[in-house]
């Protein structure tokens, strides 16, 4: 049976409640795992598309976006949207949409969960019972950082950097950050946050660094070796942002020289792979991007992208569709 409806690709299988959310009003294909990381594959496949929902590991650069002569929108299935070429798609007349809020509350467990695991060494425990290492309590044995007191620096205080403060908070910690520009008073006030303009200062007396920024030409290994040389010798390393914002390679070397305690990572420089040198670096906790991988928020973001997608597909008022970027 021909079908006249407006067509939309998504790159991989996500959440059924968006799939069928767009299924019952459109013609739909869902490319397998890992199809489209490459741009070659979504060149040859986006002409024929009105919409496109695709993940971050997806490249929608300049040719890509060219070769969509039908395409309205291009949804990504994040919060960050820097796998998108937003200023080719704004000049081609693609609207962007991205998927903020929805995943804040996740990401901030997350970001308080990975700092858990590094402040008290769990995966290196861990290992080491696995191992059967383990031959009874230890009073000297995998010491950490206790968070109370200490400072959470956080390098980026937009919804997520906000939502691990609290948590922060919570445990007892001090909370000192930089961004742009200070938080108004009724954000800063609970978390009796201090704004630390000088980004130097805040890494050198912060017990525990966290990059909760986008990633743009102005972060791009915004933590590199000497910025990891002005930490502490017992501080932290957090990134759930995205991985090209710290120097891989830098840091492998500040953790196994010791010059920092530890580091929790969910983003990587060039993902899927990771710096090999990290890999066997102490007290570092690596994870495969899944700061927002709860059952509620993929189910919450899925219904952000495909809402967006309808909505301009539909021809609503791009005024009227909160997520859009461009
Ligand atoms: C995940 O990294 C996101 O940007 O949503």
């Amino acid at each position: 049976m021909g079908s006249s409806l407006p067509k939309v690709l998504i790159t991989e299988p996500i959440p059924d409640k968006s799939i069928e959310f767009l299924s019952d009003r459109y013609t739909v294909e869902i490319g397998e795992k890992g199809r489209f990381q490459n741009e070659d594959a979504l060149i040859e496949a986006i002409p024929e598309y009105h919409a496109l929902l695709c993940m971050l590991s997806n490249p929608i650069t300049k040719n890509v976006l060219q070769a969509g002569t039908n395409l309205k929108v291009v949804a990504n299935f994040a919060v960050g949207y820097n796998n998108i070429d937003v200023e080719a798609a704004t000049e081609l007349g693609i609207k962007v949409a991205n998927t903020p809020d929805v995943l804040t509350e996740a990401c901030g467990d997350f970001a308080m969960g990975l700092l858990m695991a590094v402040s008290r060494k769990f995966n290196d425990a861990e290992q080491y019972l696995r191992e059967g290492h383990f031959k009874g309590w230890e009073p000297l044995g995998f010491l950490g950082l206790e968070l109370r007191g200490k400072t959470l620096g956080i390098i980026g205080m937009g919804r997520i950097g906000q939502a691990f403060a609290h948590r922060a908070k919570a445990f007892g910690m001090n909370i000192a950050y930089h961004n742009r520009s200070p938080l108004s008073q009724k954000e800063e006030q609970p978390l009796q946050a201090s704004y630390i303009k000088d980004l130097d200062q805040l890494i050198s007396t912060s017990d525990v660094v966290s990059v909760n920024c986008p990633l743009t030409p102005e972060t791009h290994h915004l933590i590199n070796e000497r910025r990891l040389g002005l930490m502490q010798e017992h501080a932290l390393l957090i990134n759930i942002s995205r991985g090209p914002v710290v120097d891989e390679k830098a840091l492998a070397h500040a953790l196994h020289n010791k010059h920092i305690a530890g580091a929790g990572l969910d983003v990587f420089e060039e993902e899927p792979k990771v710096y090999p040198h990290l890999l066997t670096a102490p007290n570092c906790t690596m994870l495969p991007h899944i700061a927002s991988a709860t059952f509620e928020t993929r189910d919450a973001i899925g219904m952000l992208a495909v809402q967006a997608i309808h909505k301009i597909l539909n021809g609503d008022d791009p005024k009227s569709i909160t997520n859009l970027v461009n």
